[in-house]
């Protein structure tokens, strides 16, 4: 057998000469893997890591396997106004935000096994040239044009608002917080001079309507071409390719690739050296410049050209469904129109991983951000409980119990059982040493983990993660089965040389496993390996269901490699963890109130806007209450509050406090004070 001397691939033909190994190299298919780029303006959590990371991570490390000529470029994208409203809320500078967060996300998806070549970030002098450098040359072409816009000014802060930054009255539903570019209300989808009343959220100055000059890429020219160019694409994912089409019936928009702004990259045109590009048009110019960034770590600086600028390469954008039109549409009509570089051969986009039924977001909090939930389980037991349950055609649902499930009922019971096993036996029978083969030992298992095998690959090509895992689960499940129907235990007392023989096949078939499931869980091989005491050298996707260990070859130490995982059932330490004290407690301070009055909240069912009296303070409190009471039911009524309650806005009305109330399922009482209790007393 003769393997390939660069890709490592076995050559399936008898070369007659050396020449036909170069040739297989000349032809060696190039790819450029990329997930994402990450905002560095919050923890990564598991949404990302479902939607962009996984996959393609799992499919990098199928192609490494097989010798492939791939690089895997991500990295943190640091400018636009996400960053800036960080920066805000944490009361510090955008530089300091973007360090913080590039660093820690790059150290979780390490801790993660996220295997990109280079975790680069968009903040990097060379991605400011590149993206200056893709900008001038779509100018010098005489693509951009100038048009003139009417934005929202701020004249105390002496600058235009950003949509984000801007709030006011929603013109659709009345709801008084509404965001420039979005009512979270209603959900509308809004313009900031749609909004009535409008604020900036930065310093609450009532904006003006000015004029501004920004350059604008014509889209809409482009959609022949998008669309010829996509209906040429048969083996995009039906739901990408729905997106498209849904686009090209509406029609695309031109779109103002300029923004006026200071946190970003300066246009690199003298006219418009105040203003910044739009964050999204120098993002993905930033898998270019990761490119870039990782030959020159390499010491070869130029070679990034034989992979953007070679039109075989195929470039392959992992992402979630809320970034498809950039990558499909807008990205490619931009590369399009500067002709340079490779347009993407595909896009598998995943749609939502969700929790309690809601998209994971960056607000939801520390149980989905992957540096805590890395503290509580081990990366491959999440990377595997995900992978089975990629949303790779529709939304899915993650939860604590899967998790725990996946690893006691699969990967402990299955592939951990299996590997436990045959090592504990060559243990106790064979003195921890691969034992001889044997001619009377069936051989068919090799054959159909082989078959197998192929049948994964052809999962991989077509992005097809779960049901790549599935298989390969089921060839643990075979190994188990082979294990059992051949009795060992049974054999060692009548027939020690076929027992030898089949502890033998058994130890290849671990070595095999170890392979079929690197992609998905990577950690769990390498501890495969050294049960094994091997390396990494003969880990290719051909030497599946091969004989890789030699007989007489001593095996390392066993180790558990998936201990059993307790289900997240409220246990006696979590029920203390959630245990609080007095002086805890007593920082609530409960009063007891009077109702005053009480009136619906215009266009809402749920909520009452009461006044209350406490002793000599009055209150305003909005209550979810609107369903269970009528106002006459609670004008007069001796009620309890949380009196020390920062306020807070509901429907655009401000609440002072909270009513205490008793709900079990659909019914809910307030709680009141019999007996004659005055308003204004303590609670406790
Ligand atoms: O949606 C997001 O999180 C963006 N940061 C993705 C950018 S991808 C690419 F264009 F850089
Ligand atoms: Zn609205």
């Amino acid at each position: 057998m003769i393997n390939c001397i660069s890709c490592r691939n076995v050559l399936t033909f008898n070369p007659p000469s050396e020449i036909n190994i170069l040739h297989s190299m000349k032809t060696k298919q190039k790819y450029i893997v990329t997930s994402a780029l990450t905002y560095a303006n919050g923890y990564t959590h598991l949404g990302h890591i479902a939607g962009s990371l996984l996959p393609a991570d799992i499919y990098v490390r199928y192609r490494r396997l097989n010798g492939d000529d791939i690089i895997y470029v991500c990295g943190s994208d640091e400018y636009g106004t996400a960053i800036e409203m960080s920066a805000i809320k944490e009361g510090v500078s955008p530089t300091e935000i973007i360090n913080k967060y590039h660093e820690a996300n790059k150290k979780s998806y390490a801790d993660l096994g996220i295997s990109f070549d280079i975790y680069s970030r968009t903040s990097n002098p060379s991605h400011t040239e590149t993206a200056r450098e893709f900008f001038k040359v779509l100018y010098d072409k005489g693509i951009l044009y100038e048009k003139t816009d009417q934005q929202l000014f701020s004249e105390k802060e002496n600058r235009f608002l950003a949509d984000r930054f801007i709030e006011g009255t929603c013109p659709v539903c009345g709801y008084e917080e509404a965001r420039g570019d979005q009512c979270e209300n209603c959900g509308s989808s809004l313009s900031p001079l749609q909004l009535i009343n409008p604020k900036s959220k930065i310093s609450g100055d009532t904006p003006v309507i000015k004029d501004s000059k920004q350059l604008y890429f014509p889209l809409s020219k482009y959609q022949d071409d998008l669309n010829q160019w996509l209906s040429a694409k048969k083996n995009w994912k039906p739901n990408v390719i729905n997106y498209c089409k849904g686009w090209f019936k509406t029609g695309l928009q031109d779109r103002a690739v300029t923004r006026d702004l200071d946190w970003g990259i300066k246009v690199p045109i003298d006219k418009y050296k105040d203003k910044v590009i739009y964050v999204w048009i120098e993002a993905p110019v930033g898998y270019i410049s990761a490119t870039k960034d990782l030959f020159t770590e390499r010491g070869e600086p130029d070679k990034w050209k034989e992979y953007w600028q070679q039109p075989d390469t195929k470039l392959i954008h992992f992402l979630g469904k809320d970034n498809v039109i950039f990558h499909a549409i807008i990205f490619p009509a931009m590369l399009m129109a500067h002709g340079d570089y490779v347009l993407v051969d595909n896009i598998p986009a995943n749609e939502f991983l969700n929790m309690g039924g809601e998209k994971f977001s960056k607000s939801k909090g520390i149980g989905s951000v992957v540096k805590d939930v890395l503290k509580v389980y081990e990366p491959d037991i999440i990377r595997y409980a995900i992978a089975s349950n990629m949303p790779e055609n529709k939304d899915t649902e993650f939860n604590w119990e899967d998790v725990v499930n996946k690893n006691n009922n699969e990967l402990a019971a299955i592939l951990g059982n299996f590997v436990n096993r045959v090592v504990v036996f060559t243990k106790s029978k064979f003195d921890n040493v691969v034992p001889a083969k044997h001619h009377e030992t069936q051989n068919e298992i090799f054959d159909e983990i082989k078959k197998a095998a192929d049948l994964i690959s052809s999962h991989f090509e077509k992005f097809r993660f779960k049901d790549a895992l599935t298989e390969t689960m089921n060839c643990a499940r075979m190994a188990n089965k082979y294990f059992n129907d051949n009795e060992p235990w049974n054999l060692i007392k009548n027939n020690q040389d076929k027992c030898a023989g089949v502890l033998n096949n058994c130890i290849q078939i671990i070595h095999s496993l170890g392979i079929l499931f690197s992609p998905f869980i990577p950690f769990t091989s390498d501890k495969i390996l050294n049960v094994l005491n091997k390396d990494m050298s003969v880990f290719t996707w051909d030497k599946i269901g091969e004989e890789v260990l030699k007989s007489g070859h001593r095996l390392g130490e066993n180790h558990i490699l998936f201990p059993q995982l307790e289900l997240p059932k409220q246990t006696e330490s979590a029920e203390q963890n959630q245990l609080i004290t007095i002086d805890e407690f007593s920082k609530v301070k409960l009063k007891t109130a009077k109702v005053l009055s009480c009136e619906a909240v215009p266009k809402s069912k749920k909520l009452y806007k009461l006044k209350l009296k406490s002793g000599n303070i009055e209150k305003q409190i909005v209550s979810g209450i609107a369903e269970h009471y009528s106002p006459e039911d609670l004008i007069g009524k001796i009620v309890v509050i949380v009196d020390n309650l920062k306020s807070a806005k509901l429907m655009g009305i401000e609440s002072q406090g909270m009513l205490l109330a008793a709900k079990n399922g659909s019914s809910l009482k307030i709680i009141t004070v019999d007996g004659g209790m005055t308003d204004g007393a303590n609670v406790s």
